[in-house]
């Protein structure tokens, strides 16, 4: 098992991340009104009691909404950012900024990167950010550049240390050569609905680089939990939540727990990042480690997952 001590903050007490894309509870920022801010910051109390330590945020949940509700609860209780592993992300530009014209697209220059950083850094109200991602792959990536730019960030304190997500291996690699620090994280969707990374070089590539892979959506936005029903174009996973519905009954446990603990039994030490934004559901989730999925559910609940045997 992947140990992962790099986190300037300490070590990761909770084996979870807690995801705050949701917390807002709309992506309009001018739609959070004191009831969703009063929302937002109760799912953000909840997470701190239940013993989550890593928070993921992005410069585009709510246009920066949602880290600016977390920078309020930081000011309300500065002793809450001590205890917290604060990542964000930049790189993906909605269409319309800054002009009416421009469209969606993906900017790791270096101005883009720098800029993003100080912004994030200003609604969070914090002096610096723990990790600091890179959302998704620029297809205009220069190396040297974003190089240049983690650097700046760098020395100047603002960021500890660096991550990309949505990823595939080759463009770590290509990003890896031209940086003076070794990549952290690499963010990625992974569960019983997204098995990509399991066959596409990424986790291999977490285990060699020892970079922590962080799964977003781990319950592939809602279904894999208790009650959820799977995506209607995809029939062979109602078996896959029948069988997870079995052993969480035989485990006395919530399918939302076997999913996750089905992600962390793979020894490139897979982060589930909890997206919940209901306080009971963020508290039951933290109590996943617990539970040991053995190595033969592991495989029936992926034969199941794939919907066709292995090899
Ligand atoms: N890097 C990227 O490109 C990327 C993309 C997407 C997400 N992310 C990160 O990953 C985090 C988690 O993503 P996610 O929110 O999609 O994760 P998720 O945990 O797979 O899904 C959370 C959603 O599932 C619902 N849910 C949970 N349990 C349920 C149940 N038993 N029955 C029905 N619904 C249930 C939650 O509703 P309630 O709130 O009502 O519990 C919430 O809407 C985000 O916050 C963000 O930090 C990153």
């Amino acid at each position: 098992m992947q140990t992962h001590e790099l986190f300037p903050g300490g070590p990761i007490v909770s084996r979870m991340a807690y995801g705050c894309m949701r917390i807002a509870g709309t992506w309009n920022p001018e739609e959070i009104d004191a009831e969703k801010r009063a929302n937002a910051h109760a799912a953000l109390r909840a997470a701190y009691e239940a013993g989550y330590v890593l928070f993921d945020h992005a410069d585009i949940y709510s246009q920066g909404g949602c880290e600016t509700l977390h920078g309020e609860l930081f000011a309300e209780s500065p002793e809450l950012r001590r205890q917290t592993t604060i990542a964000t992300k930049c790189g993906i530009r909605f269409a319309g900024d800054p002009e009416p014209t421009s469209p969606h697209r993906y900017d790791f220059t270096k101005n883009h990167i720098i800029r993003s950083c100080e912004e994030s850094l200003k609604r969070l109200q914090t002096e610096w950010i723990d990790i600091y991602q890179l959302h998704r792959p620029d297809y205009l990536m220069d190396p040297d550049e974003v190089g240049e730019a983690f650097e700046k960030l760098a020395d100047a304190g603002k960021v500890r240390c660096f991550g990309v997500s949505n990823f595939p291996p080759d463009k770590v690699s290509a990003l890896q050569r031209s940086l003076r620090h070794p990549l952290a994280v690499n963010q990625v969707e992974i569960h019983l609905g997204r098995l990509d990374c399991f066959e596409d070089g990424t986790l291999n590539q977490c285990l060699e680089k020892n970079i922590l892979p962080l799964a977003w959506s781990p319950l592939g936005g809602g279904w894999l939990g208790e009650g959820g029903t799977p995506p209607e174009d995809k029939p062979h996973l109602v078996e896959l939540v029948a069988e997870m519905d079995k052993i969480a009954e035989r485990e006395e446990v919530t399918r939302t727990e076997v999913a996750l603990a089905w992600l962390m039994q793979h020894p490139a030490g897979i982060v589930p990042i909890v997206g919940s934004a209901n306080p009971e559901r963020i508290a039951q989730s933290a109590v996943a480690p617990d539970i040991l999925i053995t190595r033969d559910d592991w495989y029936r609940l992926l034969v199941l997952a794939r919907g066709a045997g292995l090899p």
